[in-house]
C-alpha cells in the first residue's frame, strides 16, 4: 500500500514516520510519501495560493499548481488519474471518516493520494476535476489538512498486514465487522483487585466460550449506550 500526501508542510510528517507502527508498516512494504506542491509549480515566486474571486478572507490553493504537482508525481493528466486511483481532498465538509471508510481505503491496492488544503481550502475545480473523494475527520475546522492526513494514514496503516504486533489486533476491535460495528469490550489486567475494584470473575475463569459471550454482551451494551461513561467511582 502506498499513501501519497501532497502538502505544503511535508516536514510535519517527519515525526509521524518515526512512530513504531508506521516503521513496521514501512518494513512490511507499505509506504507514506510526501510531496510539496511548491516544488512543482512554475508560478511567479512559486506562489501556490491566491485571493478568492468575489472577495473574502484567506487564500485558496490554485488549480494550476495542484495540476502541476499531480502531473509531476504521476506523469499523467490528473483528470485521468482519478479514474483509477483514489485522490482525496481533505476538507471539513467531506465524507466523515469511519471504520467502513477506513476499510475501503485500506483495500485500495494501487494506493491512495491525500491532498492537504491550507488557508481557505482548495479552488473548487481541484475537487471537481482531480478528486475521487472529499474526506473529513470530523465536523470542525483545522488549520489545514495535515493532521487529518495523519489520522487517515494511521487508521489505514494499522489495518494492513504487518503493521500491528499481533495479527488479530485489528480484527476484533471497536466498530469492526467482527463486533457487528459495536465498540470494543472492556479490558483488564493485573492486579485482579485494586481499591476493592475487582476484575469480573468470568475473565479469571479460563472458560473461553463464556469469556467470548461476556465480551460480546459488554460490547453490545456499549454500542447501545453510546460512549457515555458512568462517573460513580
Ligand atoms: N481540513 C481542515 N479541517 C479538516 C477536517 N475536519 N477534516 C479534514 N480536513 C480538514
Amino acid at each position: 500500500m502506498e499513501i501519497d500526501v501532497l502538502t505544503l508542510f511535508p516536514e510535519w510528517f517527519g515525526w509521524f514516520d518515526e512512530q513504531r507502527h508506521v516503521r513496521n508498516a514501512a518494513e512490511a512494504g507499505h509506504r507514506v510519501r510526501t510531496f510539496n506542491p511548491r516544488d512543482y509549480t512554475t508560478t511567479t515566486a512559486r506562489q501556490v495560493d491566491d485571493t478568492p474571486y468575489g472577495g473574502g478572507a484567506g487564500m485558496v490553493l490554485r488549480v494550476d499548481v495542484m495540476e502541476q504537482a499531480l502531473r509531476g508525481v504521476y506523469a499523467e493528466d490528473p483528470v485521468d488519474l482519478r479514474t483509477h486511483r483514489r485522490v482525496i481532498a481533505l476538507t471539513p465538509g467531506g465524507r466523515v471518516l469511519d471504520d467502513a471508510y477506513v476499510d475501503e481505503l485500506a483495500a485500495e491496492e494501487e494506493g491512495i493520494t491525500l491532498l492537504c488544503g491550507r488557508y481557505e481550502g482548495f479552488d473548487e475545480r481541484i475537487v471537481q476535476h482531480f478528486c475521487s473523494d472529499t474526506l473529513s475527520i470530523g465536523r470542525y475546522v483545522l488549520a489545514g489538512g495535515e493532521l487529518a492526513a495523519m489520522v487517515v494514514c494511521d487508521a489505514v496503516l494499522r489495518k494492513l498486514p504487518g503493521t500491528l504486533g499481533h495479527a488479530d489486533s485489528a480484527v476484533e476491535e471497536s466498530f469492526s465487522v467482527a463486533l457487528d460495528g459495536d465498540p470494543e469490550y472492556p479490558h483488564y489486567t493485573r492486579p485482579a483487585e485494586h481499591r476493592g475494584w475487582k476484575v469480573p470473575d468470568v475473565l479469571l475463569s479460563g472458560h473461553h466460550a463464556e469469556i467470548d459471550g461476556w465480551r460480546r454482551a459488554r460490547s453490545r451494551e456499549r454500542g447501545d449506550a453510546g460512549s457515555r461513561l458512568g462517573r460513580d467511582g
